[in-house]
């Protein structure tokens, strides 16, 4: 029976599942009127999480660009530093961690091989784990100590999207959850982040709307053989990802990197046969981010000297940017740590529709498999 529900394909019909994957993965586990966070399945002590000197986070592929956002959520909501690794690499560097360190683990599938290998290896070094997992009783969430679900549905096409929005949101609530407990956040400050998440879903169907822009573009770009994706701090993991999404499907070569780095290189490709990708979005009641943003201005500009043909990710209303860049996306007003959850969606659409335009074959890219149980 053809369960796509109408959609051509499971990865469109996924990428427009994201709002009910967030409203179901948020909802169950925030009380507005109380101001406060529930994680009962992480299973390990407020006194134990008040205790921990650091957090690790083990991932592969789209899985480790959520844990790369999530990294700075757990450090400005908890106050937390921590270190992201690749699962793959994870043994070879002989991790100093221990007692004292949480490592969290992050898998769609919850059986790939590396991840379950990086967690075991975690846990033999002495560290407490909590997996982050979109399928129930999966090997890594019964092996981890604690277990935070993503509900975002299962998720068949081999291109991660719902999975990836909803880990973003569960680890978002951790970090929230984490600055409760230590007595990070005030009140008012849980209530705020509490309502800009119960918004996101809301937030998610706005930009989903920019669906035909997504696939304008592609008629545009579909022949184009390089692209070059870019982010700075919490936007560079959605730059990856978004560069991930494009290679995986389409097979056009796609490389995310952060947006200061091109001066140190890169910027020797850029000109008008690399088109590029740049996440640009402000939240202006972020100092930080309005600094990001500045700087982003002034890259596109040299861009453009550079006869490159720039794709921007930006904040609705941001006519600067519509003039600025020769293709703008808008995504709704949301604060810094939460608007990756709104970036990727342009991102990945573009991804489908630049490989459905190639007559590929978007669910079961050539070479892949959907959960990676060899290392
Ligand atoms: C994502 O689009 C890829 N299909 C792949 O990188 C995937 O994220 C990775 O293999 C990790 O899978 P997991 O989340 O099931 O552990």
């Amino acid at each position: 029976m053809d369960d796509k529900g109408g959609f051509p394909h499971y990865m469109i019909k996924e990428i427009f599942e994201q709002p009910r994957g967030l409203r179901e993965t948020i909802a169950p586990r925030v009380s507005l009127e109380d101001s406060a966070v529930r994680l009962d399945d992480v299973r390990i002590s407020a006194e134990e999480l008040r205790g921990l000197r650091r957090i690790n986070i083990v991932a592969s592929g789209t899985s480790r660009h959520a844990g790369m956002a999530g990294q700075f959520m757990i450090q400005e909501l908890a106050n937390l530093p921590g270190d992201v690794d690749y699962a793959s690499e994870f043994e070879y560097r002989n991790p100093l961690i221990g007692p004292g360190e949480l490592t969290i683990v992050i898998t769609q599938s919850g059986e790939t091989a590396d991840t379950t290998a990086a967690q075991r290896e975690a846990q033999a070094k002495g560290s407490r784990t909590v997996a982050i997992s979109n399928v129930l009783d999966s090997t890594i969430a019964r092996e981890a100590d604690g277990v935070l679900y993503t509900h975002a549905g299962p998720e068949i096409s081999i291109a991660s999207t719902k999975a990836f929005t909803a880990q973003m949101a569960v680890l978002f609530l951790f970090a929230l959850y984490l600055g409760q407990v230590r007595g990070k956040l005030t009140r008012e400050q849980r209530r705020q982040y509490i309502r800009e998440l119960l918004d996101l879903p809301e937030k998610v169907e706005a930009v989903l709307k920019s669906a035909p822009d997504c696939e304008h573009l592609a008629d545009r770009y579909y022949k184009v053989p390089d692209f070059l994706f870019l982010g700075r701090a919490i936007h560079y993991p959605i730059a990856m990802d978004g560069a991930l999404k494009l290679k995986e499907v389409s097979y056009i070569h796609a490389e995310g990197y952060p947006t200061g780095e091109t001066k140190h290189g890169p910027n020797a490709l850029i000109d008008e046969n690399l088109p590029v990708v740049i996440i640009a979005t402000c939240d202006r009641n972020n100092p930080g981010s309005v600094l990001r943003y500045e700087k982003s201005v002034a890259n596109i500009k040299g861009f453009k000297q550079q006869s490159a043909r720039v794709i921007a990710i930006a904040t609705e209303g941001d006519r600067e940017m519509a003039g600025l860049a020769d293709h703008t996306v808008f995504v709704p007003r949301a604060p810094e740590l939460l608007s990756p959850i709104l970036e990727i969606v342009p991102l990945q659409l573009f991804a489908y529709y630049m490989t459905v335009r190639k007559g590929l074959d978007v669910d079961r890219p050539r070479n892949l498999v959907k959960s990676v149980t060899l290392e």
